[in-house]
């Protein structure tokens, strides 16, 4: 279990569950499907491939590090939840975990809508063909431009987050002549069992309106009563990085029970509920994630009890996975640059990237695993940390792992499960520049999102 899904919940995060990585795997040289792209393997010579190619052959032509991402199991993926979910639900991809226009495309071609919770993820979307009727727009703090832009486009709906924003909308659509379709989220009171930064559904943070106290119930009256607003439903997002389906239990009960009130009060039946994304994935083999047919088996079944217990017509159900998408798809290539032991302690790798292509393990503990993927090797396992090239001890990608006691610079490493917020998370500390990510697919690679250059960096800077 990753530290990020500590079982003891978001208080407790700071504490590592007992017997984590005590050992290292039997064999360094396997590649644990769980957390590796579908198509990912070693060729006779030992070295990774991915959707048909090496990657000293990526590494060649595109440099390090570099996001490499297998475009088959992508759409794989993005199948597998529309199947599971069926025609009576609608599956939202969080383009927040990473959003390209080839991803939209792919997106689109596999039947999914599309959640953003910015003009520039909406402009990203409508730029790559995304129907407007097939966007969800999110976000606690739209701007007014932004709400404008996505009612003119014709978004399918936007989920509103506060009072200020139930008036905002319903204000900016009605003076555009037309009425929005919204959904407006809350906060459950549930408190998912994940880091504290990304856990959404307690009361104490600033997403969604509280069930508490009646102020959801009251939003609801607010928006019912305005022209500029056709409410089609709740929206409940309880965290990310979820295994445990408890706590969506929990709140698709307290959602139906607004639901519920609501008829009573007003007698209006809802007809959709949302229960937003944050499925676990498995960043390291300890990591138990569930499949999508299972996870719209258990979600449809809450919902349906929940509806019949209420005497409520089950509303149309939507997700909005990101990670559980996108992030095992991809893995980081790095060279190595440094290998320097500290006797006693561990050895420390030194990459040519770092907390710049992914911040998540400096901002939420959170935990990979690496693999040597230019060769195998039977030596000995040494315990290290893979550490990047910021001027930042805090500067992790891997915080314990195992690699062959040859490690050697000039070795590439690949980091896998780093599909989801890693390149949408990016920055340019140091000035480092962004790594691009390469798709492959039956034997063919391209960049969709190209390397930043020098010249990026100083086109900004306007002097
Ligand atoms: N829906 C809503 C309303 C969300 O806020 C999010 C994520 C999702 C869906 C998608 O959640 P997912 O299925 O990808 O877990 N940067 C953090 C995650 C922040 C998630 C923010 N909201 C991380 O790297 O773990």
């Amino acid at each position: 279990m990753s530290r990020s899904a500590h079982p003891a919940g978001p208080r407790h995060a700071d504490v590592l569950p007992e017997g984590h990585y005590t050992a290292p795997a039997e064999d360094l040289n396997a590649l644990d499907p769980k957390v590796w792209a579908h198509t990912v393997g070693r060729d006779a010579d030992g070295v990774v491939t991915v959707g048909g190619i090496a990657v000293t052959q990526l590494a060649e032509e595109y440099g390090t590090p570099a996001y490499i991402l297998d475009e088959a199991d992508f759409r794989d993926r993005a199948r597998a939840w529309r199947t599971a979910f069926g025609n009576d639900a609608d599956v939202f991809y969080a383009g927040k975990a990473f959003l390209s226009r080839a991803v939209v495309r792919w997106l689109h071609e596999e039947g999914l809508n599309l959640d953003v919770c910015s003009g520039g993820e909406l402009a990203t979307a409508l730029s790559a063909g995304m129907p407007a009727e097939r966007i969800a727009f999110h976000g606690n703090n739209k701007s007014p431009e932004e709400i404008e832009r996505a009612v003119r486009a014709g978004v399918g709906r936007i989920v509103l987050d506060s009072f200020q924003e139930i008036v905002r909308v319903a204000h900016i659509a009605q003076s555009l002549g037309t009425r929005q379709r919204v959904q407006i989220r809350i906060t459950v009171g549930v408190e998912a069992h994940t880091h504290e930064f990304i856990a959404t559904a307690h009361e104490d943070q600033k997403f969604g309106i509280p069930l508490a106290g009646g102020q959801a119930a009251e939003a609801v009256r607010r928006a019912l009563q305005l022209d500029g607003l056709e409410v089609i439903g709740i929206h409940s997002h309880i965290g990310s990085q979820i295994f445990d389906m408890s706590g969506f239990e929990v709140a698709a009960h307290r959602v139906v029970g607004l639901l519920k009130d609501i008829r009573d009060e007003h007698g209006v039946e809802l007809p959709e509920i949302d229960l937003g994304g944050g499925l676990g994935i498995a960043y390291t083999s300890d990591d138990d994630p569930r499949e999508p047919h299972e996870i719209a088996k258990a979600l449809t079944e809450i919902v349906t009890r929940e509806c019949e217990a209420a005497r409520l017509a089950t509303p149309r159900i939507s997700v909005e996975p990101g990670r559980a998408i996108v992030g095992p798809t991809a893995f980081t290539l790095y060279e190595v640059g440094t290998v320097k032991p500290l006797d006693g302690l561990r050895t420390y790798v030194s990459v040519d990237g770092g907390m710049s292509d992914n911040i998540r393990t400096a901002l939420y503990d959170a935990e990979y695993s690496v693999a040597l993927a230019s060769r195998t090797s039977d030596a000995e396992p040494m315990l290290v940390r893979v550490v990047g090239k910021h001027c930042e001890s805090g500067d992790i990608v891997v915080k314990d792992a195992f690699l062959p006691g040859d490690l050697a610079p000039g070795d590439l490493i690949a980091v896998p499960a780093t599909g989801a917020y890693c390149r949408s998370m990016a920055s340019n500390y140091n000035h480092v520049l962004r790594p691009p990510v390469v798709a492959v697919r039956d034997g063919a690679a391209r960049v969709i999102v190209r390397r930043e250059t020098e010249e990026d960096l100083l086109r900004l800077d306007v002097g």
